[in-house]
């Protein structure tokens, strides 16, 4: 147990994720104090300054770890930064909270896990968010208390409103590609959901439906793809960058006894409206209005795990597989092979 009351944080990148993320810390997570921001863009920092009233600002990340004060750094940097900034920050004695993907290299993941093991007392977790939305709290804890059997099938979707602006394409080079980037998070929930099983194999397609400035990134705009695992269980996944409606990320698992489907409907709230077009709901725009609650929940569990020095309920392992998974996706996708694991 450490002896301080509130942890103290500082928060590198402050674009669409890491303001949300620096306004929780500053606001909403009971014993956080979000001590300092880092962003090499100058606009980013004058906002964190005036609405959040973050007194420290350093537009260089090295700045930022030299600051004796700062228990633990979030990192909702680039992906392509994210294992080399972790190495950095445990070098200096930080803990750290680090959205997904850990990285788009599964050498650097391993790197990350061995340097992380050197430090025990250092907590480092990875930001597979799903895992802190009630709704997929409450599927989980179904399926462990044995409610549908054993479950055999995890099958999940992450549709994706699409931006007319081409957002998706300037993202690309950083981004991984639909699988590394979207299905992430499906791959995660289905080896949690399905208790850690042991991928051997994957098959993954997909199309070029609308943007085709993703082509020469090797990427798709839809992608699709199935998983087996070692005792004969399946993942079916589904990611898109097109949808017309909203952001829709929903999930059935099926077992010998049941079924659980979380988030079939995306609704925005519970509003129904009955017309002359019928009955229907509006949908949730972005993932951030899906998973506000479960993004709120997520920080104060890594807070609450380093100030009690308890082990956060993501291991490092967990996000090494979900980019070992996605990397054999993305492989299968650009050679048209089956890829063995
Ligand atoms: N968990 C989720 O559902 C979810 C959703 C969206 C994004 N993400 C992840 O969050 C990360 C950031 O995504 P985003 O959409 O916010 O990207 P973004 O491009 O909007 O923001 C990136 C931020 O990093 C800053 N930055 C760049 N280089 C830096 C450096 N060297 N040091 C410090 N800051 C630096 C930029 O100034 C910017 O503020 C990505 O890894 C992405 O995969 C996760």
């Amino acid at each position: 147990m450490t002896t301080i009351s509130r942890l103290r944080i500082g928060i590198a990148g402050l674009g669409r994720l890491g303001r949300r993320h620096a306004e929780n810390l500053a606001r909403r997570v009971p014993r956080a104090e979000l001590l300092a921001a880092c962003s090499p863009v100058e606009a980013e920092l004058a906002w964190a300054k005036q609405d959040l009233g973050v007194a420290t600002l350093y537009g260089d990340y090295h700045d930022l770890l030299a600051d004796a004060r700062v228990d633990a750094v979030f990192l909702v940097t680039p992906t392509s930064l994210h294992a080399e900034q972790i190495v950095q920050a445990l070098q200096a004695g930080k803990h750290v909270f680090c959205e997904k993907p850990l990285s788009l290299d599964l050498a650097d993941c391993r790197r990350v896990e061995e340097l992380a093991a050197a430090h025990p007392r250092l907590k480092v977790m990875i930001g597979y968010g799903r895992r802190f939305d009630p709704s997929y709290r409450d599927a989980y804890d179904k399926v462990r208390a044995g409610m549908i059997g054993k479950p055999f099938l995890v099958r999940s979707q992450n549709l994706d409103m699409n931006d007319p602006s081409g957002f998706f394409v300037r993202f690309a080079p950083t981004s991984g590609g639909i699988f590394l980037d979207c299905t992430v998070h499906d791959i995660d929930l289905a080896r949690w959901l399905l208790g850690d099983p042991e991928p051997v194999r994957v098959f993954a397609t997909g199309v070029i439906a609308l943007h085709e400035g993703l082509r020469e990134f090797g990427d798709v705009d839809n992608g699709v793809a199935t998983c087996e695992f070692a005792d004969g269980q399946m993942a079916c996944f589904y990611a898109s960058r097109t949808m017309a409606h909203g952001h829709e990320t929903s999930t059935e698992i099926f077992g010998t006894h049941g079924r659980l489907t979380v988030g079939q409907n995306p609704r925005l709230n519970r509003v129904d409206i009955a017309d002359a077009h019928g009955v229907r709901n509006e949908c949730t725009p972005t993932f951030y209005e899906r998973f506000e609650e479960a993004f709120l929940r997520e920080a104060t569990h890594f807070v609450d795990a380093v100030l009690d020095d308890r082990a956060p309920l993501l291991t490092l392992h967990d996000a090494t597989e979900a980019t070992r998974i996605a990397l054999a996706l993305r492989e299968s996708l650009q050679t048209r092979r089956v890829i063995e694991l």
